[in-house]
């Protein structure tokens, strides 16, 4: 048993250490995903060109919720931006050079928002105007694009002297993602409505930003907890699974704070006003194992949102478990498998139903959404022992929760051995380090 600990430790170190190459933007349970700026020059004029600038999120699970990206770049030589439509640099900077005719941005670094939604048409083009919200991919491809013009002068005109802009940078709402250099890549052709013209870009460049969570934030943003129909124990969150750094501001769900009118208004920031909790965490996510059928079981997912500054719009939950394969119903969410290696269908997205329950309220006593899930059970693989029965990894909106530790799972009555529980964390990070060295080696 002690040596068991000792490879346990020695495992996790070396399971860890060979993950944190991937931190810096690599998400297993979406390994293509990414945000692709794209820029087509559609025309040359005196002094530079119009592009349209599209921004596609080919992440599953990862949307950019509310108050929406921010992008910017910096100018390879002296650019400016004559006009914009369907989105704002959010700083005119300095154009006292320009008589009669000013620029919309004269920065060198020019910061970009998108418009409200319900800006007169002229400042419109199609996919702009969101407020910044993108879906994201397996929740809504159609809504998965933002778009929006410019106008750049004192630029090159053609497609040998134009320079592209440098060191582009993506909050998607808050930090993040890290973003390529701009490309030169096949000129986009765009069909007309009718299908029956092609046109092309006069030259097209790409970026492409990935996302980390471990640039987004120190500390997860979500923890989950487990119960079972087989043993009484709750097995809470970790203790300041997000950190507990927010304690000293939280409010008690029974004070008299917590129905202050005001409460709820978000910050510019987004800081959370969480309501006190031993793991601090704005979402948690409670995985129950419901019932056992002969040849189905049930689980119940509920999710709680602990912050009274924030509704979640379009949330999505991801699972992780071996028995996803056989999911036979999923009641009061919408559900999709992923599967981000084609063989292994382990992984699947949960997302609230359009107008039903999409919107995960601030916390109080709607801060909550449920579902329930029928599995078909496996009997080769099926079992309640060794913590089995709940998910391997879970993900909130994109960013991992945090799970408690393998060993407080709830355990079949009489049947918690120490040793086959560490055989199995044994067994798991002998898996993960093999699955480590693949991709490092890929
Ligand atoms: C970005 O994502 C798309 C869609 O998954 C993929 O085809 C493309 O190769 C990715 N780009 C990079 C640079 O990873
Ligand atoms: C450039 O981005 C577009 C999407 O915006 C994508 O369809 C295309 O494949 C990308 N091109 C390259 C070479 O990555
Ligand atoms: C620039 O345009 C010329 C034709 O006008 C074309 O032959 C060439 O391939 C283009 N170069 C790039 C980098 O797009
Ligand atoms: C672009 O970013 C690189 C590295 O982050 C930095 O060294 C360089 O100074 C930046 N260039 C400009 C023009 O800001
Ligand atoms: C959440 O949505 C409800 C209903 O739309 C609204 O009344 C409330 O102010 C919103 N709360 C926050 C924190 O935005
Ligand atoms: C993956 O599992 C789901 C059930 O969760 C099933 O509907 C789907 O057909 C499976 N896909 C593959 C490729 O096995
Ligand atoms: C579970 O799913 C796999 C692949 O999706 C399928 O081959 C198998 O027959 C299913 N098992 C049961 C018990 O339905
Ligand atoms: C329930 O699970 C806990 C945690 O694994 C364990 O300590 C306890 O003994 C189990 N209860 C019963 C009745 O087996």
């Amino acid at each position: 048993m002690t040596f068991n600990k000792y490879m346990w430790l020695v495992l996790s170190a070396v399971s860890f250490i060979l993950t944190i190459p991937h931190a810096a933007a690599y998400d297993p349970l979406d390994p293509n995903g990414n945000i692709t700026l794209k820029w087509d020059v559609i025309s040359w004029t005196s002094d530079g060109y119009v592009a349209v600038v599209t921004m596609n999120n080919f992440q599953m699970y990862r949307h950019i919720m509310s108050p929406g990206w921010t992008l910017g770049w910096v100018w390879a030589k002296k650019e400016v931006i004559w006009s914009m439509v369907g989105a704002q640099a959010v700083d005119q900077g300095d154009c006292t050079k320009f008589k009669g005719n000013i620029p919309h941005c004269c920065k060198k670094n020019p910061t970009v928002v998108d418009l409200l939604p319900g800006v007169p048409y002229n400042q419109q083009i199609a996919n702009c105007c969101k407020a910044g919200v993108v879906a994201s991919w397996g929740q809504d491809p159609s809504a998965a694009v933002s778009s929006f013009q410019l106008s750049v002068g004192r630029s090159g005109t053609s497609n040998k002297t134009v320079r592209l802009p440098k060191n582009f940078t993506l909050l998607g709402p808050g930090p993040g993602y890290t973003c390529s250099q701009a490309k030169i890549v096949r000129s986009t052709v765009f069909n007309s409505p009718d299908g029956r013209r092609k046109t092309q870009a006069l030259m097209t460049w790409n970026v492409t930003c990935t996302y980390s969570q471990f640039l987004a934030s120190k500390n997860p943003s979500c923890c989950v907890s487990f119960s079972s129909f087989y043993n009484e124990t709750i097995v809470p969150c970790p203790s300041c699974a997000c950190g507990c750094h927010n304690k000293k501001n939280c409010i008690k769900s029974d004070s008299k704070l917590a129905h202050k009118t005001g409460i709820n208004t978000p910050k510019k920031d987004n800081t959370p006003l969480l309501q006190c909790t031993h793991h601090m965490c704005p979402i948690r996510v409670h995985w129950h194992v419901k019932l056992n059928y002969k040849a189905y079981w049930r689980v119940k997912i509920s999710i709680t949102n602990f912050n009274y500054r924030m509704n979640y719009t379009e949330w999505t939950l991801v699972a992780q478990h071996p028995n996803l394969n056989n999911v036979t119903q999923v009641f009061s969410f919408d559900y999709k498998p992923l599967l981000p290696y084609e063989s292994i269908n382990d992984t699947g997205m949960f997302y609230g139903m359009k107008f039903y329950n999409d919107l995960l309220m601030e916390a109080g006593p709607a801060g909550n959404v449920q579902s329930e899930v029928l599995l078909q059970k496996d009997q080769n693989t099926f079992t309640f022992k060794q913590g089995w029965a709940f998910p391997r990894r879970v993900y909130f909106n994109g960013d991992e929760c945090m799970l408690p530790p393998p060993d407080a799972y709830p355990a079949l009555p009489n049947s918690a051995h120490v040793n086959s529980i560490s055989i199995f964390k044994m067994a798991a990070s002998v898996l993960l380090i093999l699955f480590s060295i693949c991709f490092s080696l890929s």
